[in-house]
């Protein structure tokens, strides 16, 4: 949960009569979690956020593969700088299915052009920007996005991305409920603490409002029961002014404070956002461990009860020399197969005071099931790559 934010034309009391100095009423949006129970935010339209002019069914826009089971059970190297790339696709319908259950979907996204009109009512999606930038529009405003950030786009915000330095590359994880800080990180009352990796200093909001007019305007809809299209009368980006703890927000990853100790410290120290059935760390560029005897690489570990998948952002992977792992890689390590170090990787870390590496972790509680998409540009030497 983001802290209170405040931008435009708000009235001092809440479900107060609102208007233009011609007098017409703005329409107020609580726009809550879990029902009226957890954060929120009022928005004020200029017209009715319920207008519809028609309804529209859509099939999935998304290049869905089929996902199957992980069987017989395979650690993956997916390449996915050898996913096909649609010409002119964009933020939304351009992704592509790599990994998913029912608490997440992830997705892999190469963008050239401006997307349309988009709302996603299954819950938050957490867009890690690889390359390129733009802006996510909303009904909160524009908030301008470069490579290394984390968009938290929050379920059923309505919005588009524009493309300003194409092609954006981007993971995409859409979460079945909302992304948030994780809860060791937060006091009682929601402020990051003194020992969180992050503040909301490094947080960043929308800064301006969008006013745009007209009619008949599409929206993208998907909710628990697949895709639809609403047709709304009016602009959706029509709001003077909001206010609360419910909207889009961005955190770079550079801004992410490494938490380094004398011996190897776990990757708990890494999270950066929870979501239901799913955690999310960063591996930002840091002092390795400077006990004189630490071993600088990661041990051996089994996630006993865990799907691991990493994105490779930048920098060199020491601990995965050898492996084909580079930047753009996504590498799986489903539970029941114990990874480590590649073989050589201990001795050429003794020297290194430091490593360069950004990666973004995802860790699920469920298995993942991983699309044909996946499979298609997944290296098949790669399981046997600790045997080499
Ligand atoms: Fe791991």
């Amino acid at each position: 949960m983001p802290h209170y934010r405040r931008l435009g034309d708000v009235p001092p009391k809440r479900h107060t009569h609102h208007h233009d100095a011609s007098g017409r009423r703005f329409a107020e949006e609580l726009m809550g979690q879990e029902g009226f129970s957890s954060s929120s935010s009022l928005l004020y339209h200029r017209n009715s956020p319920s207008a519809l002019a028609g309804i529209e069914s859509v099939d999935d826009l998304r290049a869905t593969t089929p996902a199957t089971p992980d069987i017989p059970l395979t650690p993956r190297h997916i390449r996915t700088g050898s996913l096909p790339v649609d010409t002119g696709s964009d933020m939304v319908g351009g992704r592509r299915v790599l990994l998913a259950n029912d608490d997440v979907e992830v997705s892999w996204v190469v963008a050239s052009a401006d997307s349309g009109l988009y709302r996603n009512a299954v819950g938050d999606e957490l867009v890690f920007v690889q390359e390129g930038s733009g802006s996510l529009e909303s009904v909160f405003g524009r908030l301008d996005v470069i490579a290394g950030d984390y968009v938290v786009v929050p379920a059923a915000a309505t919005h588009r991305w524009t493309v300003a330095d194409a092609p954006m590359h981007a993971l995409v994880i859409a979460s079945r409920g909302h992304v948030a800080p994780p809860a060791k990180y937060l006091s009682p009352y929601g402020q990051l603490l003194e020992h969180a990796p992050y503040c909301e200093r490094d947080l960043r909001a929308p800064t301006e409002l969008i006013e745009r007019d007209g009619d008949d305007v599409p929206v993208l809809v998907r909710n628990r029961g697949g895709w639809s299209r609403h047709v709304h009368r009016d602009h959706p980006f029509d709001v003077v002014g909001w206010d609360g703890c419910v909207y889009p927000y961005a955190l770079n990853i550079a801004d992410f404070e490494p938490i380094v100790g004398s011996i190897h410290q776990p990757p708990p120290v890494h999270q950066t956002f929870a979501l239901p059935g799913a955690v999310v760390c960063s591996f930002v560029p840091r002092l390795f461990d400077f006990h004189p005897d630490a071993v600088k690489v990661p041990y051996h570990h089994a996630n006993t009860d865990s799907d691991e998948v990493l994105f490779y952002s930048a920098g060199n992977f020491m601990s995965r020399a050898g492996s084909g792992i580079d930047v753009g890689s996504i590498s799986y390590h489903p539970a029941g197969f114990v990874h480590g170090p590649q073989p050589g990787s201990i001795e050429a870390s003794l020297d290194a005071t430091a490593t360069e590496e950004v990666a973004v972790m995802l860790d699920t509680f469920a298995p993942l099931r991983v699309t044909d998409a996946a499979r298609s540009v997944s290296d098949d030497g790669y399981p046997f790559t600790w045997a080499r």
